[in-house]
């Protein structure tokens, strides 16, 4: 398994050659689950693929709606969402475990200029997936009102226990807008040990009223010296569920 404790990312960017500079304050004395904090392979290569998704559509979120423009599950160092909130121009809850989330916030603040640059913000706080309806506790300011359900999820590397698949499904219905312009995006590692529990989690989206409408692979350049193929992938909701819902 693939980690870093690197401080500085340059994840690319639409307007290529420039990068975005990510800055990740050192985390390793922080643990959560018996696992230390890091930045994982599927950060890296989950930032650099948002800049060729296409672009999720964010009209009616933020301040005056009850949707939040972006949601991450398990940001960890928080690499992905600080990205996503800089080339979608968007404001994103960072979430993890609460031994994570004062790193996080840490993350949030030292990239909070550069973020204001693109036209971005971000909020952190704690989101456990077995009690997703809880209350995220740093996203009640006042520009944000009670953090609801977001228009988009992202998760990266998220998938590495049998319980993972049941949490993460409960976490996504809980928190996922019930709407045509939803997304779930996620990005995980192919290890071997770990594939049945990648499929268990696709079966129970699916069986959710979720599908997949994009997916690749992708794998790390070689100063990860590591050659597991890491697999990304956009979800919605099946049309008929949200016409259903809006009859
Ligand atoms: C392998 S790390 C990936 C971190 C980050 N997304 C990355 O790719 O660098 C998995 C993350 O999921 C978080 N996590 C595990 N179980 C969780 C749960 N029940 N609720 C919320 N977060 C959880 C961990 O604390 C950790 O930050």
């Amino acid at each position: 398994m693939s980690s870093r404790t690197r401080l500085t990312f340059h994840i690319a960017l639409p307007t290529k050659p420039t990068k975005l500079t990510i800055q990740i304050t050192d985390p390793r004395s922080t643990t959560a689950n018996n696992l230390a904090l890091a930045t994982w392979g599927s950060s890296e290569i989950f930032a650099n693929q948002l800049q060729l998704l296409p672009v999720p559509d964010f009209t009616a979120t933020g301040p005056g709606t009850e949707i939040f423009p972006i949601l991450e599950l398990g940001a960890g160092t928080g690499l992905v969402g600080l990205s996503a909130a800089a080339i979608w121009c968007q404001r994103v809850c960072l979430t993890d475990l609460g031994p994570i989330v004062p790193n996080l916030e840490a993350n949030v603040q030292v990239n909070a200029d550069m973020l204001a640059g693109f036209g971005g913000s971000a909020v952190c706080g704690v989101l456990d997936w077995d009690v997703p309806d809880a209350r995220i506790l740093e996203c009640g300011g006042a520009n944000d009102g009670m953090m609801g359900r977001a228009r988009v999820i992202l998760a990266a590397d998220t998938v590495y226990s049998e319980e993972h698949p049941a949490l993460l499904t409960k976490a996504v219905m809980a928190r996922l807008e019930r709407g045509e312009r939803a997304r779930l995006v996620m990005c995980h590692p192919l290890r071997i040990g770990y594939l049945d529990h990648i499929r268990d989690l696709w079966a129970r989206l699916e069986e959710a009223g979720l599908v997949c409408v994009l997916e690749g692979r992708e794998s790390l350049d070689q100063s990860w010296e590591e050659d597991t193929p890491y697999e990304w992938c956009v979800w919605r909701w099946r049309e008929e569920l949200w016409q259903q819902q809006r009859v």
